[in-house]
């Protein structure tokens, strides 16, 4: 019998509890033996009788759990660094193989983390961490490993997918989606981590150590979230062929550098990526021999996530019958540079007030051109009494240069506001 110590019973942790009862048969034949819980560390004793958890299996105390020689796995789904990181720590070094389903944890403590999995000989699980039920850690580090990786795009925030979706159906404001997404339950009650892209840049620090074998936290990802999203980008986008989405993007270029940034971006609508809507989750990968691939689902909720975490107690059940643990360990064996934001080079759209008078245009494009900034389409859209409003496509240019030049803009009388900047991705595919 291989016994779990599973630390909360929220939402998660309660999903996983029916999980393995459901299906408990199937999972230990497909295992090598029967999982069962044993202890469950949980602040509110109510939460466990309904779900039909023995009184004597509760514990407030870390200790009974860490202590217990006979919990094989500890399942850590309380969330949060502190006191999630003591707690994972102290079980490997009692031996203790352990599944999480922590981004938060893992993008800033990962090395920490692998390296006390190592020191101990333990297995360290970690698929629901990234786009919930969704198959991309584990086919990463194994299914694809043949493969020079060097492109990987998430759509990993299922809130923000859901808002922006919905603003693209309806031509609605954000902050209206906002309030919906919050009384349909998707988004966080502080939303912040969601909207703002952290929780998306959490999960691209994990893809992105995977897919190029470096380490790379939460401090190596350029962030921005979707809060100055409006209607008329949305709009002005769908003319030209685009849809807009928050993207976390990991990229490898042929020096070996890598970029891993999240952001709104405007793709093609012929791209993959574009039919990913409402709260569903996609990554895109692409490997030098597989080519394009894209995994696609369930990014959140509680069966969804709680499937990833079942399949990872299934496996190490497997590692320990067969005498095989520790198999997959850390990956990240190099130490890549992390280029900044003003390196990348992409093509950008642009929507600027101008005052509406000859000449204004070609004004414009000069000093975008002493800066090396050459554009692809110009349009005027809106026009009031005296102003105008532009929308602007650059071609492929550097973005430090792109700064530089909108600096320049912004400080010249016939630019009333520059409303909006968002870079364009997926543009050159070839598949
Ligand atoms: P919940 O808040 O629903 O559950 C966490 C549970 O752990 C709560 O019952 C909480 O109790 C309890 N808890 C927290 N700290 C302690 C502690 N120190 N001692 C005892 N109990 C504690 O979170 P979720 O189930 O949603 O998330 C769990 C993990 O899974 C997180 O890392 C999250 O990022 C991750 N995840 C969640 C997904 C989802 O869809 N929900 C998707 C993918 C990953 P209390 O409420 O009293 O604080
Ligand atoms: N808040 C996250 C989302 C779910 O909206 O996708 C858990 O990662």
């Amino acid at each position: 019998m291989i016994n779990i110590g599973l630390l909360g019973c929220g939402t998660v942790g309660s999903g996983i509890v029916k999980l393995l009862r459901k299906n408990a048969e199937l999972i230990s034949r497909r295992s090598g033996d029967d999982i069962v819980i044993k202890r469950v560390l949980e602040r509110d004793r109510e939460k466990c009788p309904e779900l039909g958890l023995k009184p004597e299996m509760i514990t407030q105390n870390w200790a009974d759990i860490r202590d217990d020689a006979e919990i094989d796995i500890v399942v850590e789904l309380i969330g949060g660094i502190e006191p999630a990181f003591q707690f994972v720590t102290e079980a490997m070094k009692q031996g203790k193989h352990v599944v999480s389903a922590n981004k938060d944890l893992i993008a800033v403590k990962g090395r920490e983390l692998f390296d006390t999995a190592r020191e101990n000989g333990v297995d360290f699980y970690f698929e629901a961490s990234v786009a919930g039920g969704i198959p991309i850690v584990y086919p990463m580090k194994q299914s694809l490993a043949g493969n020079e990786v060097n492109e990987v795009i998430g759509i990993l925030n299922g809130t923000t997918n859901y808002i922006l979706t919905k603003m693209s159906r309806e031509q609605s404001d954000f902050s209206e989606v906002l309030a919906e997404a919050q009384q349909l339950g998707y988004a966080e009650a502080d939303p912040t981590s969601d909207v703002e892209g952290l929780d998306a840049a959490r999960k691209i620090a994990i893809l992105s150590s995977i897919a190029f074998n470096s380490r790379v936290t939460l401090d190596d990802v350029y962030v921005e979230g979707i809060t100055s999203i409006t209607a008329e980008d949305i709009k002005y986008g769908a003319e030209l062929g685009y849809v807009i989405k928050l993207l976390a993007i990991a990229k490898q270029d042929d020096k070996g550098r890598i970029q891993v940034r999240v952001h709104p971006a405007f793709l093609p609508n012929n791209h993959p990526l574009a039919a990913v809507n409402d709260a569903f989750n996609a990554v895109f990968v692409h490997g030098d021999a597989v080519g394009e691939i894209m995994h696609y689902g369930r990014g959140a909720g509680q069966m969804p996530t709680a499937s990833a975490v079942a399949g990872d107690i299934i496996e190490i059940t497997r590692n320990i019958k067969n005498n095989n643990i520790a198999r997959i360990g850390c990956t990240c064996y190099e130490e890549k540079t992390v280029l900044d934001i003003n390196q990348l080079s992409a093509e950008y759209y642009i929507r600027m007030t101008v005052k509406d008078r000859p000449g204004v245009l070609a004004a414009i494009a000069g000093v975008l051109g002493n800066h090396n900034v050459s554009l692809a389409t110009v349009l005027q859209k809106g026009r009031g009494e005296n102003d105008a409003e532009l929308v602007m496509i650059t071609h492929e240019v550097m973005e430090k240069d792109l700064r530089d030049s909108l600096k320049v803009l912004e400080g010249m009388d016939i630019v009333r506001a520059i409303n909006n900047v968002i870079r364009m991705e997926g543009t050159n595919r070839t598949e």
